[in-house]
Order: C-alpha cells, then structure tokens, then sequence
C-alpha cells in the first residue's frame, strides 16, 4: 500500500492526490483521503483507482492544510469503499491510514468490542485507531504517547499516519517493517511510503527507522523510539529526479523502462568493470572481499522476478567463482528451519528493497551468525540497511509493476559479483576476464539491437494474442529466462504461462502441446543448443506451434520453428540479459492487445510489504 500524509501552509488535497497517483504502484485496490478543515474531519474513499476517488470527491470539500491519503493493497477485507482507509475511531475524532498487518488484531478486537466499541469495517487497521482512542481516554496522555503506548500492544508491520481532529496542529507517524519517509520542507512536512511523492517539493528527507513514532507539526518535529528515547533526526538529500517518475513521451512506464534498459546496465555496471585490466570493482562488498576466498555457501533469498534473477545468479557464481549456491523463495525459506551457519553468505535479492518475506529471511539469518548482502534498487530501503554489505542496482526507479529493467539489472549485479568472487578466490584467469569484461561492455549496445525487434514482436503477438496457454523453454541459464517469460505473460496479460526446464517437459507439459498451444524457445547458439533443438521437435512432432529466440544468423533452428526472434552472439553468460528483452517486449504487446492495463496489472502490487 502507499501512504502521503501533508501538514503546512498549502491544501493538502492536490499534493495528496498527486502523491497517491505516483504511489499507486505499490497497490490500486481502492484509495482514500482524510482532510481537517476547521477541526472537521471530511474523508472520502473509494474502491479502485485514485482516478475514481478523485472524480467522486470532485465537488465536495477539499479545503484543509492538514491530510493524509492511502492507496490500498487488500489484505485483511475485500476491496470496497468500507473497508478502504482512512478508518477512524469510536469517536469519529481519531483517523488513521496504515500500511502492513497487525497480527494480533482479532484479540483486541474482541477486548474493544467488550469495552463498547463498534467496528465499520472489516479491517486489522480500525482495530488500531480504536486501541490508540481507548489509550487516549483511560491514560489522559498526550496522543503522541497514545500512539506510541499503543503500538507496544501491536504485533505486526505498520506504517502509519494518524490526525486528530481537534488538534489539526499535528501529524503523528510510525513505522515498524514497512517503509516510511518524511520530507522536510520550508513550515511543512510531507510523509509518505517512498520518496516519490515527496520530490517535486523538497529534496530533504528523514527515513523513519522501525520501532520509532514521530510528532509532526508546522514548526517541529520529534522523533521517538518506542522504548521513549528520544531520536535526533537525520537529514538526508535525495539523489532522485522528477524525469525518472514520468513517462518520457511513451504509453506505458513498462515500456520506457524496457527501451531504458540499455541505459541502466551501464549506468549499474559504471566504475565497476575494468575490462582492459580484467578487473572488477565492487565497492560495497569490498570490506568482505578476504571472506569470500573462503566462503562454503551462499544463499540466495528472493521473491518473484528476483527469485528469477537468483537463478541466473546461481549458475554463474558456481560456473565461476566455484562456491555452492542455493537459491530460496524467502516465503519458504523463513518457515522451513533452515541451516545457515556464520560461514554462510545469503543475498537477499529485492527490487524495492522492502519486500517482507525477504526482509524476514534475512532477520532469520542474521540471528544465526550468517554474513548478508544485498542486492536491491531503491537506495537506502530496508534490505540495504539491515544487510552487512551489497550492492545496488542502480536501474532508476522501475514504476510499472511488472519488472523489467530492475530484473536486468539484478542480472547485471550478479554477473559482476560472480566475476569478483572468481577474481578474489583465483578461479578465472587474468585473459579469460579481460575476455568476459570486454564482451559484457558490450551488452548494452546488444540490447539496443535486440530492441529493434519490437515490429517483429509486434507482429508475433498480433497472431498469439487469443491464446489461452503459453508454454516457455530453456535449458541452462536459459531456463530462468523462460521462467521469467512467462511470469511477465501471466503478470500482465492474464494468459496461462508455464516455464519449463527444456528437458523436463517430456515428464508432463508435452501432455499440453496441440496445435493450439504457444510454445516459447530460448534456443541461441550455446551449450545446450543441439539439446534444445531436440525439444523443439519433440514440439512440432505434437503440432505445436514454436516462436524461438535464436542467435542471429541462426539456420536450423529456423528450419524448424514458425516464429524466429534473433538476438546478438554472445557468451552464454550474457544469455539472459540479452534473451529477456524479446519476452518483455512479447507480453507487452500482448497485453496491449488484449486491452489490459499494462503498468498496473489487477491483483497485484510491485511492493509486498506484507507476507
Ligand atoms: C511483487 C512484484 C514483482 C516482484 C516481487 C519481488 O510481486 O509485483 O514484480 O518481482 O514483488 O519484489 P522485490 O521488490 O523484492 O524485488
């Protein structure tokens, strides 16, 4: 969920608004404001998009210096007007938007029902302003310390914002495992989940730590953890630019963000390839350079398309800096009883750098004595500050929700902190890395020739756009590219997509294969290429229909296939940067033309900051 909270001398509304749009990334469920105008409390909230908000509320009061908005990622509730935020107390007097879960939220429930109060939604949230009331009542505290006393209750992730009607002098926020950043203006303070909505009035900011409340008022501002000791506040400057948060002339963020991708690998690899000395640089692991020589393992915690990117990562640390890697779905991880030990390195793979599950794999790990890294985009996010070490992407803020330029730039890091671990443990030669660097300088100019195969794919999709299943097939590092596939297919076009280990398909998806039935080949010219196009005529001896990625030049593959997309030569290390792009630029396309929103796909939200 995102949350945008405001107090100064403007109308929170339209900052508000605005705000709620560039964080509705993060959640499109339903969205809602709370405005003070006069110490009343007017909130307005819908079901669906901020659009849908902003027109409902359109005529109606909109006056207030003081307000907060919430933009919704459903999990306790059904998406509907009722249970969107902000949710308010007994009184009506106390307001509240909140991002996370309480845990515990059905026991005080039940204890708050006894004490007299009546719930209007279905939601973990009102539970907490309701407790946060009670507090204030029975405690006569201040309701700083309401909060904060409250909070001690709570068993959960939250960020939170909450207003009072009669004291429109203040804001007070919080957070414990969901992000949240104050921006710091001129007689006014803006909060909100991520800086975004933040930037275009000041590039100051205080992150917000967990366990610690703050007070905001026009002129002060207090910070407290939740054990009462005071915070001095930590102001940083932000690096982000508005440009990068708008659409740059093309229709969708997913778009840019693909044709961007020449950019953001070299913008990631930057002052850390060396190719003519065979050298690679990685300042933000360096501390542990010595320990990775002797290293036994390393884990690899990640969710989704960064689970993704952990495989491809997998095969090239074993392939060249010889160290076992295992990698993890952190949901899975974190429950399982896992044996990490000190000598163990996990890296924690996440584009937002906020993801729950990942960030608990890692709460997990670090108990047990295990060195983390990280390997996030969104600088200063929780995973870079609770890991040892890391290294950052650097890809510029990704605003669709589908993964795109994140995923390969993820790729782009593990490539290089594969090289460096061989060049710490001795296990490439000077040559073979002056080779490998020279040819990965590279790959941003082979992606701009991938690029110009977006007519082509154009065309592939206007055939396969009906399509109900799609099937996606690689073998080696080729097979996180087909998983990669076909998650981006079902992501944001709704379409069935399976990716598969080439070889395995004999043990149950060739079952699928009639002439009804897509099936996507990374078939380029590497190791298992003669493997590969055995599987694709197991394909087309069952009818099935074959759009194979292909090395340019390529011949008997073509022979074969219906559909060819040729990519650039190049070493099977670089495979999957470059055979992602035409499988991004596929469910584009299909999605378009299957009229789905393509930036903001149903049910889904870029930053799961929930379990
Ligand atoms: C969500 C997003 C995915 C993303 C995953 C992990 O499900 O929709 O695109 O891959 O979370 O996110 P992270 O920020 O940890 O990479």
């Amino acid at each position: 969920c995102g949350i945008v909270g405001y107090i100064g001398h403007r109308n929170a509304w339209p900052i508000i608004i605005k705000g709620l749009k560039r964080l509705e990334y993060r959640g499109y469920d339903s969205a809602g404001v709370a405005l003070i105008d006069n110490k009343n409390l007017n909130i307005y909230k819908k079901a669906g998009k901020v659009q849908v908000l902003e027109d409902y509320a359109a005529d109606q009061n909109l006056n207030g210096n003081i307000g907060m908005g919430h933009t919704r990622w459903a999990t306790h509730g059904a998406p509907s007007d009722r249970n969107s935020h902000p949710h308010t107390s007994n009184n009506k007097r106390f307001s509240i938007i909140h991002n996370g879960i309480i845990e515990n939220y059905a026991t005080l429930k039940e204890e708050l029902i006894r004490r007299g109060h009546t719930f209007e939604s279905d939601t973990d949230t009102e539970v907490l302003i309701h407790l946060i009331e009670e507090i204030y009542k029975n405690e006569s505290v201040e309701l700083f310390e309401a909060v904060r006393l409250a909070l001690k209750e709570v068993n959960g992730a939250y960020a939170i914002v909450i207003m009072d009607s009669e004291q429109p002098d203040q804001l007070i926020a919080a957070r414990k495992g969901s992000p949240m950043v104050i921006g710091v203006g001129e007689g006014e303070y803006f909060i909100a989940s991520d800086a975004t909505p933040i930037i275009e009035y000041t590039n100051n900011v205080i992150y917000l730590n967990d366990n610690e409340v703050a007070q905001v008022k026009t002129d002060s501002l207090i910070i407290k953890r939740l054990d009462n000791v005071i915070q001095t506040p930590y102001i940083q400057e932000l690096e982000l630019q508005l440009e990068m948060l708008e659409k740059g002339g093309y229709d969708h963020f997913m778009l840019k963000e693909i044709y961007e991708q020449p950019r953001s690998i070299r913008d990631c690899m930057r002052g850390r390839i060396y190719p003519s000395e065979g050298k690679v640089q990685l300042g933000g692991i360096k501390e542990y350079a010595e320990k990775l020589k002797n290293i036994d393992r390393i884990i690899i915690v990640a969710c989704g398309t960064s689970w993704h990117a952990g495989l491809v990562g997998e095969y090239l640390i074993e392939e060249y800096a010889r160290i076992p890697v295992e990698v993890e779905y952190a949901s899975e991880f974190r429950y399982r009883n896992p044996i990490i030990t000190e000598k163990d390195v996990v890296i924690a793979i996440s584009q937002s750098g906020e993801t729950a599950d990942t960030m608990a794999a890692l709460e997990m790990a670090k108990e047990k004595g295990a060195t983390l890294f990280g390997v996030c985009n969104v600088v200063g996010a929780s995973i870079p500050r609770i890991t040892d070490a890391g290294v950052y992407t650097h890809a510029g803020p990704e605003i669709g929700v589908a993964s795109t330029k994140a995923f390969t730039a993820q790729v782009t890091v593990l490539t290089l902190m594969a090289f460096y671990m061989a060049q710490q443990k001795g296990t490439i030669s000077k040559s073979k890395m002056v080779e490998l660097l020279t040819e990965l300088d590279q790959i941003p100019s082979k992606i701009e020739k991938v690029l110009e195969s977006d007519n082509l794919i154009k065309e592939i999709s206007e055939k396969f756009f009906n399509a109900r299943n799609f099937l996606f097939l690689g073998r080696g590092s080729g097979f996180p590219v087909a998983l990669e596939g076909a998650l981006k297919l079902k992501e944001i076009s709704y379409i069935h997509a399976e990716g598969y280990p080439a070889a395995e398909m004999k043990h149950g998806p060739i079952a699928l294969i009639d002439e009804e039935m897509p099936v996507v080949f990374i078939a380029t010219k590497n190791s298992s290429y003669e493997k590969v196009i055995s599987n694709i005529q197991e394909v087309k001896a069952r009818k099935g229909v074959v759009i194979a990625i292909v090395t340019a030049g390529d011949t008997e593959v073509r022979k074969m296939a219906d559909y060819c997309i040729e990519i650039p030569d190049a070493n099977e290390a670089f495979l999957p940067l470059l055979a992602t792009i035409p499988l991004q630029l596929l469910s584009y396309h299909i999605a378009l033309l299957r009229g789905c929103n393509v930036d903001q796909p149903r049910n889904l939200a870029k930053s799961v900051t929930v379990e």
